[in-house]
C-alpha cells in the first residue's frame, strides 16, 4: 500500500488558533483548537489587535500539540496550509508567516487557503460528498449563497448586504443583555419565548433574489426595547429575533434551490450544505431541512466541530490543491478580503462583505 499524503493546517483568521493534520482520504489524525471567546467575552466582540496578540502566543503550542495527538513530526508532512484571508489581518499574518517557515524548514509545499473555501469544501471530507452541490454557510462573519461546482469554480447567488447572520445574533445579544457569543444565548432564552409575541420584520422579504441583510432587523429590535415597558419580556424577543433570522435564511435559501436546479443537467438528486457556526441553531437547522426535504435536497450538515472554524477544513482544502500539483509561491501577501467568486455580481447597496 503506498503512503497516504499529509498536510498540516493552519486557522487564525479570526478568535480561534488552530491546527490540524489531515490524510488524503479525508482522515482527521488531530484537530487542535485554541479559543480566545472567553478573552473577547470581556469586549462583547472580538477586538483585532487583542485576537493577533493572542494567536502569537497560541500558535507554537496548538502546532505542538497537533503533532503530538497525530505523533507524527514535521518530517512525515507533505505539504502545509494555512488560511491566507478573509479575515482580520493580523492573525492571517501569524498563520501565514509560520505556515511559509514550516514549509522552508521542512521543505514541503505550502498552500494559502481561502477561509471560505475552507468552509466550502468541508464536506468533501466529512461526508466524501462530490460536486456540485449548493452550500449555505452562515458565520459571524459570512452569510453566503454558493454553488460549488468543481475544485476552484465556485458561484455566488448571494451574500448580506452588511451584517452576517452570526453578527445579528451576537449584536442582538447585546441589546437584550445577553451573553457573547449570542448566538447560542438568543437560542437558550428563545426556548422559553413566544416568537409572536413581538413583532419583528423579516429583512428582504419581497426580494426574490438570493442576498440578505440583517442591520435592518438589529435597528428594528433595538427600537422595540426602547419602546417596550419594563421590564423587557427578554424570552419573547430572543424568540422573536431567531424566528426572523430563521425565516430570511429560509426564503433565502429557497430562491437558491430553485436557482441551483435549474442549472443542473445530471438527475441526481442534488445536495444542499449548510456550514458555519449559524448552523448550530436547532430551529434554523430544522426549517432548513424541511426545506431542503420539499425541494427534493440532500441536506448534508458537517459534524459541528467542522461547521464552526477549524484547521481540518484549510488542511482539506491544501490537501485538494496538493493533489493537483498547485502549490502557492512563498510571497504570497494575505488577502483580508478574498472572494469565492471573484465574477460575482455586486450586491445592491453598500457595505459589501466579501
Ligand atoms: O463559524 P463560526 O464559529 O465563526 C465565524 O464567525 O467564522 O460562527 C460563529 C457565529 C457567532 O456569531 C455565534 O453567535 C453563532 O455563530 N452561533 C450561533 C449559535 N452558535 C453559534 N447562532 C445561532 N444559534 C446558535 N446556537
Ligand atoms: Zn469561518
Amino acid at each position: 500500500m503506498t503512503k497516504q499524503s499529509i498536510i498540516l493546517g493552519i486557522e487564525s483568521s479570526c478568535d480561534e488558533t488552530a491546527c490540524a493534520i489531515v490524510t488524503e482520504n479525508g482522515d482527521v489524525l488531530a484537530n487542535v483548537i485554541s479559543s480566545q471567546a472567553s478573552i473577547h467575552a470581556l469586549n462583547g466582540g472580538v477586538v483585532p489587535e487583542i485576537a493577533a496578540r493572542e494567536h502569537l502566543s497560541a500558535i507554537r503550542p496548538v502546532i505542538a500539540e497537533a503533532l503530538s495527538q497525530s505523533g507524527l513530526s514535521f518530517a512525515a508532512i507533505d505539504g502545509v496550509a494555512a488560511t491566507g484571508g478573509p479575515g482580520l489581518i493580523g492573525g492571517v499574518l501569524v498563520g501565514t508567516v509560520t505556515a511559509k517557515a514550516i514549509a522552508c524548514a521542512s521543505g514541503c509545499p505550502y498552500y494559502a487557503v481561502n477561509h471560505l473555501e475552507g468552509h466550502a469544501l468541508t464536506p468533501r471530507f466529512t461526508h466524501k460528498l462530490e460536486f456540485p452541490y449548493l452550500l449555505l454557510l452562515v458565520s459571524g462573519g459570512h452569510t453566503q449563497l454558493l454553488s460549488i461546482n468543481s475544485l476552484g469554480n465556485y458561484e455566488r447567488y448571494g451574500t448580506t448586504l452588511d451584517d452576517a447572520a452570526g453578527e445579528a445574533f451576537d449584536k442582538g445579544a447585546k441589546i437584550l443583555g445577553l451573553g457573547y457569543p449570542g448566538g447560542p444565548a438568543i437560542e437558550n432564552a428563545a426556548k422559553a419565548g413566544n416568537p409572536s409575541a413581538i413583532k419583528l420584520p423579516i429583512p428582504r422579504q419581497r426580494y426574490r433574489d438570493c442576498h440578505f441583510s440583517f442591520s435592518g432587523l438589529k435597528t428594528a429590535l433595538a427600537n422595540a426595547a426602547s419602546a417596550h415597558s419594563k421590564p423587557l419580556p427578554v424570552n419573547d424577543f430572543a424568540a422573536s429575533l431567531q424566528s426572523s433570522i430563521s425565516a430570511s435564511l429560509t426564503m433565502r435559501s429557497a430562491i437558491a434551490m430553485h436557482q441551483f436546479k435549474s442549472s443542473q443537467t445530471s438527475n441526481k438528486k442534488p445536495a444542499f450544505v449548510v456550514a458555519g457556526g449559524v448552523a448550530a441553531n436547532s430551529l434554523i437547522r430544522a426549517e432548513l431541512k424541511y426545506l431542503a426535504n420539499s425541494n427534493g435536497f440532500e441536506m448534508v450538515l458537517p459534524p459541528l466541530e467542522y461547521c464552526t472554524d477549524n484547521a481540518a477544513m484549510i488542511a482539506w482544502v491544501g490537501m485538494e490543491y496538493h493533489q493537483i500539483g498547485q502549490n502557492t509561491a512563498l510571497d504570497f501577501a494575505p488577502k483580508p478580503r478574498w472572494p469565492l467568486d471573484k465574477n460575482a455580481m455586486p450586491p445592491p447597496g453598500r457595505g459589501v462583505r466579501q
